[in-house]
């Protein structure tokens, strides 16, 4: 049965892969020859014949004299897009190129390579008003969970808390970082011109990589250690990872996931035993609302600005009828569900108190959910797989 699982699972040798990797590549080059055979012998002739181009001196197609000021906070990508040359963000990418927006472009544009990786070519498939005023939120507000978490000062609890906590922090070990695996599918594929929005998910990705280290860490601090990952997590992973489209799957891991864990944070008040635990939940509970800000404005923009309306509110509501319930599965998991009533309720032995607890924090997480989908337009409120009450406890 192992033999079985190890062929099933055995990719083709990675040294076939890399030969054959590097024969497309070089035949690619060779295809594509003659524009950079050609430009490589003209920078060659000219330095051999010791003369200067200085054609990038010529400012007759560029925006120069382009002044920007900084604003109260600083020179951010809002106080440079003021000027119309610099601030226009096209409907369509009009480059697939790495050309920057604002720069000349168009008399180069023959000699460029079409970079097939880039594929959202739409605005309205990636873009949200308030990406570049989060993008700047994103970097003033890092933080270090080395140094910015008081670690000697973690106190120690009961077992059946500290077993909680564990496995809690196991949870979000095992989910933190598909939400900087997710954008990471997505970023290569956004051409130069909605930088705003590439530079936004970077930042959603290191936020992750933070996430996944604090819990991890936390878990380990206490004395106790990873408990039990979950099939029931990775199903909703899975989900993500794997959505059609990327305002789909931003929908499923920003606006519900990530909307959920954010309601959860709140709650941080019952679910933090020690004062370590609350600034974990404090810290994470910003960069967790950044987050699920861009997923709700990027569906909104999406639902308004689809070439299609009608069928892009059918998609998506397709989409959401099975994204939730699969989500669903995780929120209702024992793995998930029980160490929060445990902490909740303060020991093992009030574990009921604790679901009473979780029971009247359902309908605050769902009706939260509801209203950032109102706020996208996405009216879920008939539809929704998510039960009004947590099963087992109307
Ligand atoms: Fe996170
Ligand atoms: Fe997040």
């Amino acid at each position: 049965m192992l033999s079985e699982l190890e062929n099933l699972a055995a990719p083709p040798p990675a040294a076939d892969l890399e030969e054959e990797g590097l024969a497309a590549w070089e035949a690619s080059f060779e295809h594509d020859k003659q524009i950079w055979g050609e430009l490589l012998a003209e920078n060659v002739d000219r330095l051999e014949r010791g003369s200067y181009s200085l054609h990038w001196t010529d400012t007759t197609n560029s925006h120069w004299g382009t002044k920007v000021a900084p604003s109260s906070r600083g020179l951010t990508y809002n106080d440079i897009n003021r000027s119309k040359a610099y601030g226009t963000i096209p409907d369509r990418a009009e480059y697939r190129n790495l050309s920057p927006r604002g720069s000349v472009r168009a008399e180069h544009r023959d000699r460029m390579p079409e970079l097939e990786a880039y594929t959202l070519l739409d605005k309205y498939e990636m873009w949200a008003d308030n990406v570049s005023t989060l993008y700047e939120e994103a970097k003033s507000r890092q933080w270090n969970s080395t140094t910015d978490i008081p670690w000697s000062e973690l106190e120690p609890v009961s077992e059946d808390l500290e077993k909680a906590a564990c496995q809690f922090s196991t949870f979000l070990s095992e989910v933190e970082f598909v939400a900087g695996d997710f954008p990471s599918r997505w970023i290569y594929k956004i051409p130069a011109d909605f930088f705003e929005v590439k530079n936004f998910l970077v930042t959603q990705m290191m936020d992750e990589a933070r996430h996944m280290e604090v819990f991890r860490k936390r878990a380990l601090a206490g004395g106790g250690g990873l408990l039990h990952a979950s099939p029931a997590f990775e199903w909703s992973m899975k989900a993500i990872l794997e959505a059609p489209t990327h305002t789909m799957g931003t929908y499923l891991l920003n606006l519900l996931g990530e909307g959920f864990v954010l309601s959860v944070f709140r709650a941080g008040e019952f679910l933090a035993r020690t004062h370590v635990d609350r600034e974990i939940f404090r810290r994470c509970m910003q960069d967790e609302a950044r987050h699920v800000a861009y997923g709700t404005m990027e569906l909104k923009s999406y639902l308004e600005n689809h070439p299609d309306p009608v069928v892009a509110l059918q998609n998506m509501h397709r989409f959401a009828d099975l994204g939730e319930l699969v989500l669903f599965t995780s929120f209702v998991d024992p793995c998930l569900l029980e160490p929060i009533a445990v902490l909740m309720g303060g020991s093992l032995a009030q574990i009921d108190e604790g679901f009473e607890g979780i029971s009247f924090l359902w309908s605050t997480l769902r009706e939260e959910y509801l209203q950032r989908c109102d706020r996208a337009n996405f009216d879920r409120r008939t539809r929704c797989k998510i039960p009004e009450f947590l099963p087992g406890m109307s």
